[in-house]
């Protein structure tokens, strides 16, 4: 691997305290789950975890506060393979943990997160990194003002560099309701957009939503869109639309960062000079192969 090698993701780590049910209990009941564990999460954690599996090597960058739970977050980057070095600690502040159940009946997560006792990572704190290593970036939308500004360096950066040499930029925009990441769509060389996303904009399937939002992405951009159990589209400059079908696995087991898991299967095949319509089949094995196993152990066979 070549010293800029590497893929840098920005966004969320937090703690999933995850409990798997027979089937989703009702409110106000008191039930005993069939397992449960702790697990490092967040997209763009969660994505590194699979990049990692997949051979490609990553490192990760957001905030934890002080602590018994950053420490379990930080070890298990290290257990994953995951370079969290540009990790920024906070003495203050509380790290994002969520409650997740697993229903083993409908193969659906239910999440509730608390993420917000602590800074996100800054313009100010992005500054600071060396990007030498890096031969591509992807940022999970949540501060989309300060988020545009890392990306403005980076294409300051580009500028200045060889066509060969410059840094692919990748954004997620996954949640509807978080306004500031919607500008992010026209910021990134590849833009992946949530089914959630799609349908508050007002599509009913991923092709309709990457042909009818295309317009606003930036000059020669990707845009992709993965629509759960109905597979996944995009579109480039050339405008033809490449879909994939989904991979269900035999039995629906864990469905939690299954669109973390397929953005990393994208990146992973684009990165490596596959095609879009190869990248988008593989992210949607990848996706598929996810949700037939707890967390994400087992994925890097698929290579
Ligand atoms: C999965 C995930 C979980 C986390 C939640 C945060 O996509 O990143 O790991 O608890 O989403 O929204």
């Amino acid at each position: 691997m070549s010293p800029r090698g590497r893929v840098l993701c920005v966004g969320l780590v937090c703690l999933d305290i995850i409990s798997v049910v027979d089937s989703y209990p009702e409110e106000d009941t008191d039930t005993r789950c069939v397992s449960q564990r702790w697990q490092r999460g967040g997209n763009a954690s969660n994505t590194c975890t699979v990049l990692s599996q997949l051979g490609v090597p990553c490192a990760f960058m957001g905030t934890l506060a002080a602590g018994r739970v950053a420490d379990f977050i930080t070890d298990d980057f290290s257990r994953c393979g995951v370079d969290a070095s540009l990790v920024v600690r906070h003495a203050a502040g509380v790290t994002p943990c969520a409650c997740c159940s697993l229903s083993l009946a409908s193969g659906s997560r239910t999440v509730l997160l608390w993420d917000l006792d602590l800074p996100e990572i800054s313009a100010d704190d992005f500054s600071k990194v060396d990007l030498g290593p890096f031969r591509w970036i992807h940022w999970e939308g949540r501060n989309g003002d300060e988020q545009v500004r890392m990306i403005a360096r980076v294409n300051e950066m580009n500028g200045r560099r060889d066509p060969g040499e410059v840094i692919t930029v990748s954004v997620e925009i996954e949640k509807p309701e978080k306004l500031d990441t919607h500008q992010l769509m026209g910021h990134g060389d590849v833009v992946f957009i949530s089914k959630d996303f799609a349908k508050h904009a007002g599509y009913d399937s991923a092709e309709a939503a990457v042909r009818g939002l295309y317009g606003r992405v930036k000059r020669g951009a990707v845009l992709v869109c993965a629509w759960g159990e109905q597979g996944a589209a995009a579109t480039g400059p050339g405008g033809e639309v490449a879909r994939s079908p989904a991979f269900p696995p035999p039995t629906l087991v864990d469905t939690l960062g299954a669109g973390d898991t397929f953005i990393a299967g994208v990146i992973a095949a684009l990165s490596r000079g596959q095609s879009l319509q190869e990248a988008l089949t593989f992210g949607c094995r990848v996706a598929g192969k996810k949700c037939g196993v707890q967390g994400y152990e087992g994925l890097g066979e698929l290579c």
